[in-house]
């Protein structure tokens, strides 16, 4: 899209109260990014002028944001002494005469969802929706088809409570009309903060053209709470699985299928139910099974569950992983877990076969240490490798062996066991059945 001489603020300043959490609310993720995160990338789609307003954990708000992104102006806002929506605006100094102004809790807010702010010329433009259940929103009060003022559910009379159409906290201002009125915002209201909505009255007693844009509460829901949180994750959840699957991408009850923004897929991928694929994660012709986890990891033509854990810096490539497999920092090329292992910090090569139940015993308490596995090994059932150890190609450990020794030469069987034992009528004995 092709970016336009406008200026984008996002109010991220307040506490976010009704999160009920120690974080700042703009930081609580939806698809594995903080609601910022998404509300900023949307807004750098058709703006090069964006700054954030931030105050409430103003640190963490801001080494956030700029872990991921360059060239975003930060103000702090005077939250003490000017708190609400339009003390934010206080400091803010927009470069373009055209400025668009979101409220930092709406991340489902994408870059088509707001052309038409930048396709009408007038003082205010405003976004409305229309809700059954108004609770929570400012009420738009429209008299003869014009805006008349915005008034806050806790300021609200009665018969303000019941209008239904409500205001969806984006707006676009001319910088004159933000030059005029910030200035002028009082804090005579029930939460004693200054109201950027009160902006709306007094352009409208001066003759203003306002013009209400009616959008959806599928793109402009604002997050109060955890459950709007949770609310708006299903719809981001929606976005993101219908992305992939046009792609080409299978899924099995999608609905059940947690994908993170960040996750790639590439060719031909079948992803079945209760999957959870998170982090930088690229799936390139694979098949994850039901109820599997796959955390900021690769997998290139390779199948892995049900119930498999690839845990941050797995790499498979032509790999199977079996049920109750868990990998973690490890690299496989070619090899088959079938069953039941856990392989940490690990190198495995073609044609290996590990056998169910094998371990890497990579932690001795203190430091963590890498397994070595070449080509064509046979790792037999329930084998402990006490790290750091190097199988070279072309091993056979027994099924039920401790590997301690530093290395395992080519052609070797590995076998430690405890010599079986035979006690004749012992089970008849113990629990006296003869
Ligand atoms: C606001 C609107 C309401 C609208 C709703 C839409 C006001 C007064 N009310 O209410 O009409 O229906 O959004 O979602 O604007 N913020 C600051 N500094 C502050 C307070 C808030 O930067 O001192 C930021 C918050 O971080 C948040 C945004 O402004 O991102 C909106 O604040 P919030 O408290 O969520 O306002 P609502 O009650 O949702
Ligand atoms: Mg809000």
């Amino acid at each position: 899209m092709k970016k336009n001489n406008i200026s984008i603020i996002i109010l991220a300043a307040g506490k976010g109260s009704r999160m009920k959490s120690n974080k700042a609310k703009v930081l609580h993720e939806i698809s594995g990014k903080p609601m910022l995160y998404h509300i900023i990338k949307a807004s750098q789609e058709i703006s090069d002028d964006i700054t954030v307003v931030i105050a409430h954990q103003k640190e963490a708000v801001q080494a956030t944001m700029e872990s991921y992104f360059d060239n975003i102006n930060f103000v702090v806002q005077d939250a003490d002494n000017y708190p609400g929506t339009g003390g934010a605006m206080k400091n803010v100094h927009p470069k373009n005469n055209k400025v668009l102004v979101l409220n930092g809790d709406m991340p489902l807010i994408t870059a088509d969802a707001l052309k038409g702010f930048l396709e009408i010329d007038a003082d205010i433009i405003m976004s409305i929706f229309d809700l059954e259940d108004p609770s929570g929103y400012g009420r738009v009060v429209i008299q003869d088809n014009h805006v008349q003022y915005i008034v806050e559910q806790k300021d609200a009379n009665e018969a303000e409570l019941n209008v239904t159409t409500v205001n969806a906290g984006i707006y676009a201002f001319s910088k004159e009309v933000i030059e005029k009125y910030i200035p002028l915002l009082s804090n005579d209201n029930a939460q004693e903060e200054y109201y950027l909505t009160d902006v709306i009255a007094m352009a409208k007693k001066d003759g203003l053209t306002i013009v209400p844009l009616l959008v959806d509460e599928e793109h402009f829901k604002g997050v109060n709470s955890k459950k709007d949180l949770a609310e708006s994750e299903e719809i981001m959840q929606d976005r993101i699985r219908t992305k992939w699957m046009q792609a080409g991408v299978i899924m099995q009850l999608p609905s059940t299928i947690y994908i993170e923004e960040s996750v790639v897929f590439e060719g031909e991928c079948i992803v079945e139910n209760g999957c959870r694929i998170t982090g930088e994660s690229k799936i390139v012709n694979s098949h994850i099974k039901a109820h599997s986890v796959v955390e900021d990891s690769v997998m290139i033509n390779s199948d892995c569950g049900p119930m498999a854990h690839l845990r941050p810096l797995s790499h498979i490539t032509d790999t199977h992983i079996g049920n109750f497999v868990e990998t973690k920092k490890s690299t496989l090329h070619g090899v088959k877990a079938g069953h039941l292992s856990y392989i940490g910090d690990a190198e495995v090569d073609e044609g290996t076969n590990i056998g169910a139940g094998t371990i890497t015993c990579n932690y001795d308490g203190i430091n963590k240490y890498k397994t070595l596995i070449g080509k064509n090994v046979f790792i037999g059932s329930d084998t402990q490798l006490v790290a750091p150890v190097t199988i070279e190609d072309d091993v056979m450990i027994a099924a039920g062996s401790t590997v301690t020794s530093g290395t395992i030469k080519s052609g070797n069987l590995a076998i430690s066991r405890v010599k079986l034992r035979l006690i004749k009528d012992f089970y008849y004995k113990f629990f006296s059945k003869k």
